[in-house]
Formats: structure tokens, C-alpha cells, sequence
């Protein structure tokens, strides 16, 4: 599948496009931009190797998510990689309050728990891809570069999260989607006074 398809199916399954205010502030901060793109790969792996950990008895979540830690690690290394030749020192970061405010939402325990955290991870996938699309072109060409390749290995990522989701829901699960989306677009349209790499529109700290 050609990517420009692939993101046009992303956009539709996010409704809501990043805002330009985010982006002037991602090239102003490009530091905390790598930083927190290092955490957010790492975070990436972390809620896989979880679900592995979790549901031994799924067959296709454990392949699927076995193949999702090893790239998302990878992606972490290659940023890291990235920060490196740039003279970027990795240090702590406090996270953002966009996948703490998605995961508040999941319902606890049982069926219910991993269905919300597969359409929370459907929702990070997709956001991150719209991100990386909508930066390259203002990027200089090492980063465009190298984010137009993470949007030919993520660009699945999100329908793999989802497809689980529906396989392991008793229910139609398009009524959960539009409540975490709802949620999702709130978090990406209202003022944020941290900039991160799925933050809100940046407000004046
Ligand atoms: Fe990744
Ligand atoms: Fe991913």
C-alpha cells in the first residue's frame, strides 16, 4: 500500500489534524522533540512487551506484539542514534499528559482493560504517524528522511492494535473508538502548556 493511502486512512481515523502552532514549536524545540520521541519508542515496546506479558493465552497478540517491541525498539535506537550525531544528551523528560489522559479513561480489569489499551495504542500509533507526515517537510533532510521511513514501518501499527481490539471484543467496538477519539482530539486541540511529542497546542508557560 502506497503511504500517501496509508496516511489519508490515518487522518480519517484521527478526524483532527496537529495544529500548525504545534509544529512552529516542535522546530523551535527540537531537542525536547528527539528527547521525548526517544521515550515515546521506548514506551512503545514497553506497552507491548506488557501485553505479552499479560495475555500468554492470545496467539495472534503474541506475535503481533512480539513484532511491534523488537521495531519500536529499533526506532528507539535510531533516535538515540540520531540524538548522538547531533550532540543531544539524553536526559529526563516528564511525560505528556496525552497518553496519561488516554490510559485514565480504560476500564479496569478483564476483556474490558485490554480492549481500551489496544484502541488507547491504536490512537498513539496514528497520532505519531500524522506527526511525522505533517513535520518532514520542514525538517532538514537527515530528520524528514528518517521520519518518512518510521511512516512506512508504524503506518500498520495502528490498524494491527485495532484489528486485535475487534478480534478480542464479545461487542462491535466503533462506539469505544469514537469515545477515546473524542478524548484523543481534546488533548490534541486544547491548550498545553508542556511541549512534548503529542501535546496540545502550546500555550505560553
Ligand atoms: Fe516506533
Ligand atoms: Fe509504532
Amino acid at each position: 500500500m502506497k503511504i500517501e493511502q496509508v496516511l489519508d486512512e490515518i487522518r480519517q481515523f484521527l478526524h483532527i489534524e496537529t495544529p500548525d502552532a504545534w509544529i512552529d514549536e516542535a522546530l523551535k524545540q527540537q531537542d525536547v522533540l528527539l528527547i521525548d520521541h526517544a521515550n515515546c519508542e521506548k514506551k512503545a515496546a514497553t506497552t507491548a512487551m506488557n501485553l505479552l506479558y499479560k495475555h500468554i493465552d492470545r496467539d495472534d497478540l503474541l506475535k503481533k506484539m512480539s513484532q511491534l517491541a523488537r521495531e519500536e525498539l529499533l526506532h528507539f535506537e535510531q533516535v538515540v542514534n540520531i540524538m548522538q550525531e547531533r550532540g543531544i544528551r539524553y536526559r529526563a523528560v516528564s511525560s505528556s499528559r496525552y497518553a496519561s489522559g488516554l490510559r485514565d479513561a480504560v476500564r479496569k480489569g478483564g476483556e474490558h482493560e485490554l480492549i481500551d489499551v489496544l484502541i488507547v495504542g491504536a490512537f498513539i500509533e496514528a497520532r505519531s504517524c500524522e506527526r511525522f507526515a505533517k513535520l518532514a517537510p520542514f525538517l532538514d533532510d537527515k530528520l524528514a528522511r528518517f521520519y518518512r521511513s518510521l511512516l512506512r514501518s508504524e503506518g500498520r501499527h495502528y490498524q494491527d492494535y485495532l484489528a486485535l481490539a475487534q478480534q478480542y471484543s464479545a461487542v462491535d467496538i466503533t462506539d469505544r473508538v469514537a469515545a477515546f477519539r473524542q478524548l484523543e482530539n481534546e488533548l490534541i486541540a486544547s491548550p498545553d502548556p508542556e511541549f512534548r511529542f503529542h501535546s496540545g497546542v502550546p500555550s505560553a508557560a
